[in-house]
C-alpha cells in the first residue's frame, strides 16, 4: 500500500467504513500480517523427502499437504496457522472450575481467570451477570455484544432495552430477574460463537444456573435453548413450550425458551409471540408461589 496522500485517504476511510461494517472492529495484533505472503511452496522449492524426525515422509505429506494436494494441479489452500487453544483440554479445565467454585462469586473469579476460550483475548471484558442473584427468575442469552463488552452487562444495548419492556410488561425488572449468557465473552465482529467455544463455556453457565437456583429459567433464542436444554430444535418450533434444564446435581429447573429481544427487533411481527411465552412465565411464577 502506498503512503496515506490527500488522494488517497478517502479510500481507506472507505475501506475502514467497510470493515467496520462487516464487523471487523478489532485489531488482533500490534503489527499487520499479510496473509497473501503466506503461500505454501511450490513443490520444485519443496524439501527433499527423506524422512524428517516427528515422523515418515507419507506421515509428513498427509499431515502437511495442502487441501487438494492429491490432484496434481490442484492450487494449494492454506491452513491457518492454529491459534486456538486445544478445546478438549480447556473444556476439561472449564468443568474442574466451574464444579469447584462454591459462590457465584467465586465463578466470576474463576471465569476472570480461566484463559482457555479465545474469545476472551478479544474481549474487553467478562460480562458474568446482571440483576439479583436471589431472584426467581433467571433469563440466559448467546453472547455479548459490543455494548455489552464496552459496560461489562449483559443486555444493555438495543435488545436489552426491548428485554427490559418485555420484563416489565409481566412486572419484573432487573431487580427481580438474574441475566446472564451462555458465552461471558463478546465474539469479534459480532459473529456467532463456534461449537468449540460454546462447548468450553457450557460448564460455566452451567453452574451459574446451579448456584442461582431459579424456579424458572427463561432461554433467549435459539443457542441458548440448545445449549441449556439438550435439544437441536429449532427455536420458532420450542419457544412457547415448558421444557426442563436438568442441573449437574440434578435439580430440575422448569425453562421457557422464547425469542431472542435482536431477533424481535428484526421480526416485529413476531413480537407477539413472545409475549404469550412472557405470560406462561406470570403464570408459572404465581403457581411455584
Ligand atoms: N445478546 C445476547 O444474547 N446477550 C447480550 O448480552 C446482548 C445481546
Amino acid at each position: 500500500m502506498t503512503a496515506a496522500s490527500p488522494n488517497n485517504r478517502p479510500d481507506i476511510a472507505d475501506l475502514l467504513a467497510f470493515y467496520a461494517s462487516a464487523g471487523v472492529d478489532e485489531a488482533l495484533e500490534d503489527q499487520p500480517v499479510n496473509r497473501f505472503a503466506e503461500v505454501a511452496p511450490k513443490p520444485a522449492e519443496r524439501a527433499p523427502t527423506a524422512a524428517p524426525a516427528g515422523g515418515t515422509a507419507a506421515q509428513q505429506r498427509s499431515t502437511n499437504r495442502p487441501e487438494g494436494g492429491d490432484r496434481p494441479n490442484a492450487p494449494p489452500v492454506l491452513r491457518a496457522p492454529s491459534a486456538t487453544v486445544p478445546d478438549e483440554i480447556q473444556a476439561a479445565l472449564a468443568r474442574q472450575l466451574a464444579t469447584t467454585a462454591t459462590t457465584l462469586d467465586e465463578l466470576r473469579q474463576h471465569m476472570a481467570a480461566f484463559d482457555g476460550c479465545n474469545l476472551k483475548a478479544t474481549a474487553k471484558d467478562l460480562v458474568f451477570a446482571d440483576g439479583n442473584p436471589e431472584a426467581a427468575v433467571m433469563l440466559v442469552g448467546e453472547a455479548p455484544g459490543r455494548d455489552e463488552d464496552i459496560e461489562g452487562l449483559p443486555f444493555v444495548g438495543r435488545s436489552g432495552r426491548l428485554l427490559d419492556r418485555m420484563l416489565a410488561a409481566i412486572g419484573l425488572d432487573r431487580t427481580s430477574v438474574y441475566i446472564a449468557n451462555v458465552i461471558p465473552w463478546r465474539p469479534p465482529g459480532n459473529r456467532t460463537p463456534t461449537p468449540h467455544e460454546t462447548e468450553i463455556c457450557r460448564p460455566f453457565i452451567e453452574r451459574q444456573i446451579e448456584l442461582v437456583n431459579p424456579k424458572v429459567l427463561i432461554n433467549l433464542g435459539g443457542p441458548s435453548a440448545k445449549t441449556l436444554l439438550n435439544t437441536s430444535e429449532g427455536i420458532l418450533r420450542l419457544r412457547g413450550n415448558w421444557r426442563v434444564h436438568t442441573t449437574a446435581s440434578g435439580i430440575a429447573i422448569p425453562a421457557m425458551p422464547t425469542l431472542h429481544p435482536a431477533y424481535l427487533l428484526r421480526t416485529p411481527a413476531h413480537k407477539k409471540l413472545a409475549w404469550r411465552d412472557f405470560l406462561e412465565v406470570k403464570a408459572k411464577l404465581r403457581e411455584v408461589g
